[in-house]
């Protein structure tokens, strides 16, 4: 299948949970650090294939606040590859008409890695056919603590009610509010868990896994991913109609 189906349904917003880079490479008896390497083949033509497609947002969790406890060396290629990929993706995201955005804690990276990050969003800043969201040292519980904090503050200076706060101020003060919720989460490599990411964002968003590892991944799994997301019934709680 080389052309898109013309049944797909595309969602405003999709996460893409990238698993299995170290497997796929440990299967073929290399380091797992070149899994990683073939990963950004995939997140280079999701990328472009949600943006083809008019996806609004796409969130793709790159490095985890739980990865920071992997080997250090694993933890300094991701980090170089992060670095690269920043500078050498620019011209696909220009190209594409793609914002990029970053969530997650900036504490823990590094000055080169943030500088870098900051060159290529205020660059693709101008972009208006898709944002994406690169989730990197990103954690869906210390960003609940994160907005917590920030609206105890508020309430603290007087600036907000504590009967005020509502779903949407919670939504507010998460890092990256402007962007929509999930309507699809994919996730590679099999696991039927969601890792700590997005708690909050998908509460409704349909989940579609697949066995492949994520440097397998290509447009016409996101096709598979988005024809099944068509065949969903999104009821929000409510009673079939
Ligand atoms: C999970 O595979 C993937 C990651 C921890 C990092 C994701 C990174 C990439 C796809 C490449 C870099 C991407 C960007 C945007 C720079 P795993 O190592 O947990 O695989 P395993 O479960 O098989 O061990």
């Amino acid at each position: 299948m080389s052309e898109a189906p013309d049944d797909l349904v595309v969602p405003r917003s999709i996460a893409v949970i990238m698993d299995g880079n170290g497997r796929w490479a440990r299967k073929k008896g290399w380091q797992r650090v070149r899994g990683h390497e073939h990963g950004i083949t995939a997140v280079r033509e999701t990328v472009t294939e949600c943006a083809r497609l008019g996806v609004q947002a796409l969130t793709l969790y790159a490095f985890s606040e739980e990865n920071w406890s992997r080997p250090e060396t694993e933890i300094a290629a991701l980090m170089s590859l992060l670095k690269r990929f920043l500078v050498e993706e620019r011209p696909t995201l220009m190209q594409n008409g793609v914002k990029l955005v970053h969530a997650g804690r900036r504490e823990r990276l590094s000055p080169e890695v943030l500088a870098l990050l900051a060159e290529s969003v205020a660059l693709t800043a101008g972009n208006d056919r898709m944002t994406l969201c690169l989730a990197i040292s990103y954690g869906a519980r210390t960003e609940l603590v994160d907005a917590m904090r920030a609206i105890a503050r508020k309430v603290a200076a007087g600036q907000l009610e504590p009967e005020a706060i509502d779903e949407a101020t919670i939504s507010a003060h998460l890092y990256r509010p402007e962007l929509p919720d999930p309507d699809l989460l994919i996730r590679t490599a099999g696991e039927l868990r969601v890792s700590n990411f997005l708690l909050w964002q998908i509460s409704y968003a349909e989940i579609w896994v697949t066995d492949l590892c994520w440097p397998e991944f290509r447009k016409q799994h996101l096709w598979q991913a988005l024809q099944a997301y068509g065949k969903r019934e999104r009821r929000f709680g409510r009673v079939p109609s």
